[in-house]
C-alpha cells in the first residue's frame, strides 16, 4: 500500500519512491481516465540506486518518499532508462539535490538529456550487456531502441531478479495499490492494451525481437517494474502480460469489427447502424459501434488492436471529412495498426469527398479496403440502407475468410 508522502516496499531492498497523478486525464492526447502515476524505484544496495525519476512538478513527492528511508544525499547512482519528461522532468534537480556520483544512460539518452535539459552534469553512456556492480546485486543494461523512443532501455537487477521496464508493460492507472494483484484483471488487460495501443504499436515489430530475445539474455524474472502503473510479481502475472504484448505485437485478425463514425444530421449514423447489422448478419458477433463524440481517439486505438475489420464513416463537411473523424484517422494512422480490412461510407450534400479522403486515410494506415466504399446524397433511404447492410455484409465474410486463412 502506498501511504502518504512514503516509500513502498516492492522486495527486501528495492523501494517504489514515485508518484501518483490522480487528476490527469490527458496525456499528451492519450485519455487517461484513470489517472497515472511515475513510478521511480531505490535499490539499497552498497551503493545506493535510484532508477528514473518523475514528472517535475512531482519532485516533491519522490523526493518525500526517498527521505523516508535514506536522506537525498546517500544516493550515489541514477539510472535514466528513458529521457521523456514523464520520467527525466524531476532529473535536473533531483541531481542538484543528491549531487550523485554517476548518472547512467544509454548513449541516446545521454544526448537526449542534454537535449532536454543543456545539462552541464556528466552522464556515463552504456550500452547493451554492460554491468554495474551495486555492492550484492549487479545491474546489467539492455538498449531497447524506439521501444519507445531512440533512448529506452531497460535495466536487470540480479540478487533481486528484477526488470526494470521503462515505458513497456505499463499502464496509466493511478491507485494506491502497487502490486497488479490488487487490481482487477478486466481493468489490467484494458489499461495494459490501451498502453499498447496508444504508446507501443508502431513498434510492435521490435517488441517481436525484444521478446524473441529475453530467453538468450537468460534473465530470471520475479519481479517486472515499469514506469507507469502497478508492478507485476511472480511467474503468473509476468506470463499473463508477456503473453498480451506477444498476441498484441502480432495483431492477428480477428473476428471482431469496429464502426467508426461521427454524423451531422445522423444521416451516417443510419449508415453506421445498418453497416453494423450487415457484419452481424455474415456471423461476426464482436462489433464495437463508436461515435465519435462519445469516445476518444485513444479509447478508438485500444479496440483497433484487438479488430480485424476498421469500417468508418465520416459526412462531408466544407469538403472534408469531419473534423473528429479526421482527429482520429491522423492518430490512427501514425499508430500503424497491422492486419485490417475495411470500408468507408458516408452521406454528403453536394461535393462528397469524405468517402474519398477516408479510403486514402484507410490506406495510409496500412487498412486493406474490401471495396471503393460508398455515400449517400442527403438522407439515406431504405435502398440506400440496404447497400450499407451489403457492405457490413461483405466486409464480414471477408473478415471471416481473412481469419480462417490466418488460422488455417
Ligand atoms: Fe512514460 Fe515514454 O514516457
Amino acid at each position: 500500500m502506498k501511504e502518504y508522502m512514503k516509500a513502498d516496499k516492492v522486495t527486501d531492498n528495492i523501494y517504489w519512491v514515485g508518484a501518483v497523478d490522480w487528476a490527469i486525464r490527458d496525456f499528451h492526447g492519450y485519455t487517461t481516465e484513470r489517472g497515472t502515476t511515475y513510478n521511480a524505484f531505490l535499490i539499497m544496495d552498497e551503493k545506493i540506486t535510484l532508477i528514473d525519476t518523475v514528472k517535475g512538478p512531482f519532485r516533491d513527492e519522490m523526493f518525500a518518499r526517498i527521505e523516508s528511508i535514506t536522506p537525498l544525499d546517500s544516493i550515489d547512482y541514477i539510472i535514466s532508462n528513458h529521457a521523456e519528461m514523464d520520467h527525466s522532468g524531476a532529473l535536473p534537480e533531483t541531481i542538484e539535490r543528491v549531487k550523485p556520483e554517476k548518472v547512467f544512460a544509454s548513449t541516446m539518452g545521454g544526448k537526449a538529456l542534454k537535449a532536454h535539459f543543456g545539462n552541464d552534469f556528466e552522464i556515463e553512456t552504456v550500452k547493451t550487456g554492460e554491468t554495474l556492480s551495486i555492492g550484492k546485486n549487479t545491474l546489467t543494461f539492455v538498449e531497447t531502441r524506439l521501444l519507445h523512443w531512440p533512448d529506452s532501455m531497460i535495466t536487470y537487477v540480479d540478487g533481486a531478479k528484477t526488470l526494470f521496464t521503462q515505458d513497456g508493460f505499463g499502464m496509466h492507472l493511478a491507485g494506491s495499490n502497487l502490486f497488479a494483484d490488487d487490481y482487477s484483471e478486466e481493468i489490467l488487460e484494458w489499461e495494459a492494451r490501451k498502453y499498447y495501443a496508444n504508446i507501443l504499436m508502431p513498434y510492435s515489430t521490435k517488441i517481436t525481437q525484444l521478446l524473441d530475445s529475453l530467453p538468450g539474455l537468460n534473465l530470471d524474472i520475479e519481479y517486472m517494474l515499469p514506469d507507469h502503473g502497478p508492478v507485476w510479481k511472480g511467474e503468473k502475472n509476468i506470463s499473463w502480460i508477456l503473453g498480451l504484448y506477444r498476441k498484441w505485437a502480432e495483431q492477428p485478425p480477428t473476428k471482431k469489427a469496429v464502426v467508426v463514425y461521427d454524423t451531422m444530421w445522423q444521416s451516417t449514423e443510419k449508415m453506421a447502424r445498418a453497416v453494423a447489422g450487415g457484419l452481424s448478419d455474415a456471423g461476426i458477433t464482436d462489433i464495437e459501434v463508436v461515435h465519435l463524440g462519445a469516445r476518444d481517439r485513444s479509447s478508438l486505438a485500444t479496440l483497433v488492436l484487438n479488430a480485424g475489420a476498421l469500417l468508418v464513416g465520416s459526412p462531408t463537411i466544407n469538403n472534408n471529412i469531419f473534423p473528429r473523424v479526421a482527429d482520429s484517422m491522423t492518430y490512427l494512422r501514425g499508430l500503424r495498426p497491422n492486419n485490417l480490412i475495411g470500408a468507408a461510407f458516408g452521406s454528403y450534400g453536394w461535393s462528397g469527398e469524405a468517402v474519398k479522403q477516408l479510403n486514402e486515410y484507410l490506406t495510409a494506415t496500412g487498412v486493406e479496403l474490401v471495396n471503393e466504399g460508398f455515400r449517400v446524397q442527403y438522407v439515406p433511404n431504405e435502398e440506400d440502407l440496404n447497400k450499407c447492410h451489403a457492405m457490413g455484409v461483405e466486409v464480414g465474410k471477408a473478415l471471416l475468410e481473412k481469419v480462417n486463412n490466418w488460422n488455417s
